[in-house]
């Protein structure tokens, strides 16, 4: 195949033929966090026997066949120099988010970035002072919190309240934190809840971060895999001054499961804080091309549609399952359902104080590694992520054993 385009990928729609995302790959071999238990070099690692890892944010199956022979042909050619993305790359992003989410960036908005969060990173340190506040809606992604205080930057949490099963907004309580900060750090949708937010809630929000003079600093990574009716509003879509004051962060890694080849990209619509920020990264010498995150990037938005629609039907029928499968045989766990991305937010908090601990219970009885919710800040105490993007089997398996290990409480 040439360079993925637009009009490549009706070839690829064709072709696509049906994907078994139920079959099991080992993924020990390349080193996967996911699978060694551990998060990086640097931290310590989950021990225990035949551990099933249901946690960190990757899926457990292939990318679509159209990057999968892209890459290939670009890993034969065996020249991986320096690479560079041309104007038609920003042309493939600004027609992704325009035919799937309704909003189309101007193509000079667009920045490249290596991942999301190098480029939060940037934003904190070129728009925001040492001991400035950032506003976060806990339980929240926890690099969110190294980001702002490994920065030197003051964290402030608004903590979501939770109601039938939901979290909102607290408004009032995120005025009043508004007062002392300078940037809002959102994740839409929200990690670990799969909250779509609405177009009122992020009016909300806009208002407040407007008569503050706060920026806003929007994740949006999990907004493709859409599971409800809900769609995805960009906060930058919702009004001239919400595009004034943010920063949209995109990302084809959870779409299209390739987090290990990373390539994001950043739209600033004012162009002075483009400008300003573009500095930074080029200080931090963050604007290369990644060879293969760059290719996967522009064949993944170009032709992984029936692939990603495929996917969401299987990733729906996940969290079906787990539904399910909680209410028959999971007693003290309340399942929260996602409106988009692949992760479960379990709400196992009477189970918590019962066995002193939940997601180390599921390690020691059940052999089966989750998120402990702790890591994501105050509210977050007594949950568990489960991570759904996984072959049925494996989860089914994952889901027995956890449901013997209370039987035998
Ligand atoms: C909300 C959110 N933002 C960012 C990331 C990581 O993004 P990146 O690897 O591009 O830095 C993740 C990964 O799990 C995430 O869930």
């Amino acid at each position: 195949m040439a360079c993925a385009d637009a009009s490549q990928s009706t070839v690829a729609e064709r072709n696509v033929g049906m994907i078994d995302f139920d079959r099991i790959y080992d993924r020990h071999q390349f080193g996967s966090v996911k699978w060694a238990n551990q998060w990086d070099e640097f931290s310590p690692r989950v021990e225990g026997e035949d551990l099933l890892s249901l946690w960190t944010a990757d899926m457990d199956f292939r990318a679509p066949e159209t990057v999968i022979a892209r890459l290939r042909e670009a890993a034969d050619h065996g020249i991986y120099g320096y690479t560079r993305r041309d104007p038609r790359h920003y042309e493939i992003v600004q027609s992704w988010f325009a035919r799937r989410h309704d909003w189309s960036p101007a193509l000079e908005s667009m920045l490249p970035a290596p991942a999301i969060m190098p480029s939060i990173a940037a934003m904190l340190r070129t728009f925001t002072k040492p001991g400035d506040g950032v506003i976060v809606q806990s339980p929240i992604y926890s690099p969110y919190f190294e980001v702002i205080q490994g920065n030197g930057r003051k964290l402030l949490v608004n903590r979501l309240r939770l109601e039938n099963n939901r979290y909102e907004l607290d408004l009032e309580n995120f005025e009043k934190l508004a007062a002392g900060a300078k940037a809002f750090l959102l994740c839409n949708p929200h990690n670990p809840a799969g909250k779509a937010w609405t177009r009122e809630e992020l009016t909300a929000l806009n208002d407040i971060c407007e008569r503050y003079g706060i920026l806003v600093i929007s994740d949006d990574i999990h907004c493709d895999i859409r599971l409800s009716n809900r769609p995805h509003i960009v906060f930058s879509s919702i009004s001239e001054d919400a595009a004034e004051k943010s920063f949209i962060c995109t990302a084809p890694t959870k779409t299209f499961n390739l987090a290990g080849v990373p390539s994001a990209t950043v739209s600033v619509a004012n162009k002075e804080r483009r400008d300003a920020l573009l500095a930074t990264m080029q200080a931090s010498f963050m604007v290369n091309a990644n060879f293969f995150g760059r290719l996967a990037l522009e064949v993944a938005y170009s032709t992984g549609v029936p692939w990603l629609d495929q996917l969401t039907r299987y990733i729906g029928g996940n969290v079906g399952f787990v539904l399910k499968f909680a209410e028959d045989r999971l007693p003290g766990i309340t399942p929260m359902r996602p409106d988009a991305s692949f992760l479960v937010w379990l709400d196992a908090r009477g189970l918590d104080r019962k066995v002193g601990g939940v997601q180390q219970f599921f390690v020691d009885q059940a052999g089966v590694n989750l998120y402990d919710g702790r890591v994501y800040g105050p509210g977050g105490e007594g949950f568990i992520r489960l991570n759904v993007g996984c072959p049925r089997p494996l989860l089914r398996r994952g889901l027995e054993r956890m449901s013997r290990a209370l039987e035998s409480l």
